[in-house]
């Protein structure tokens, strides 16, 4: 009830219905070729005979599939592309890198920037995500932003506080316009590929303090048009009822995006 009045009184505002609504899928480390381009090739005829909203679908293959996955999305024109990475340095010797200005040079639009398993395992900080944010905008490609807490950090600490600090430290040095070309995913580390979702009641308390938070430095009109996703663990079981929710625009699926039948039916819920 409470969930169902909120959302009437967003649905109000026309600013919240400027919100991209977005799917992605983070493929990770997994899929060779041939099955990227069997699970692309299947995604886009089910998008095309069964999903029947507006919501914008973003693959996030492996880099080494960009260019090949980009063919097969040509003439589906609600699906785009993510890089699951990139530098935070222009270009020069950084072997095994890849920079943004040819992530741009392909035609990609978006990137994931500081998804909690490269904070984890490549040691990546808020400072230096700040810069990663920087070069992707500076060269036209969208940050995916991803954020969230711990469970350690979820049961001992100020986990919202911990969470806005990350949206401090890499995103507000932006300007308005800038804050403007970059979606936010609010990942709960304790959810990522665990089965354990968030309960739309905790990913909704999240996210409406993350807009409240961006509000308090860019005002409340750019607060209402950022996309806010929700990942970890998301299904075809728990999706609909996060989406509903009135400060979720969508999803970051990892393990539930490597199977076609399984994400289109979570795209069906948005
Ligand atoms: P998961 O991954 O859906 O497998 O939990 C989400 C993510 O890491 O983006």
């Amino acid at each position: 009830m409470v969930l169902l009045l909120r959302k009437m009184t967003f649905s109000h505002n026309k600013n919240f219905l400027m919100r991209k609504k977005i799917v992605a899928g983070n493929w990770k480390m997994n899929k060779v070729l041939d099955e990227a381009v069997a699970l692309t090739s299947e995604l886009v005829n089910m998008a095309k005979d069964e999903v029947r909203n507006d919501a914008k679908i973003i693959l996030c293959p492996p880099a080494i599939y960009l260019t090949t996955i980009q063919k097969y999305i040509e003439d589906a024109p609600n699906f785009a592309l993510a890089a699951q990475n990139c530098s935070d340095k222009v270009s020069g010797a950084f072997t095994g890198e890849i920079s943004a200005q040819m992530l741009q040079s392909i035609g990609v639009q978006y990137v994931l920037i500081g998804h909690s398993e490269r904070r984890q395992y490549f040691n990546e900080t808020n400072a230096l995500l700040a810069e990663k944010v920087n070069t992707a905008l500076s060269f036209g490609v969208s940050p995916i932003f991803c954020c969230g807490e711990s469970l350690e950090q979820r049961q001992n600490e100020d986990y919202i506080g911990f969470v806005k600090n990350q949206l401090t430290e890499s995103l507000f040095h932006l300007s308005e316009e800038q804050l403007k070309s970059v979606v936010i995913a609010y990942e709960p580390i304790w959810a990522i590929g665990t089965g354990l979702t968030a309960s739309a009641e905790q990913a909704q308390e999240m996210h409406a303090a993350l807009r409240a938070h961006i509000a308090s430095k860019y005002g409340a009109e750019v607060a209402d048009e950022i996309s806010i996703l929700y990942g970890g663990s998301v299904t075809a079981a728990s999706a609909p009822e996060l989406f509903a929710s009135p400060d979720i625009d969508g999803g970051l699926v990892g393990g539930a995006s490597l199977k076609s039948r399984e994400f289109t039916n979570i795209i069906k819920a948005r």
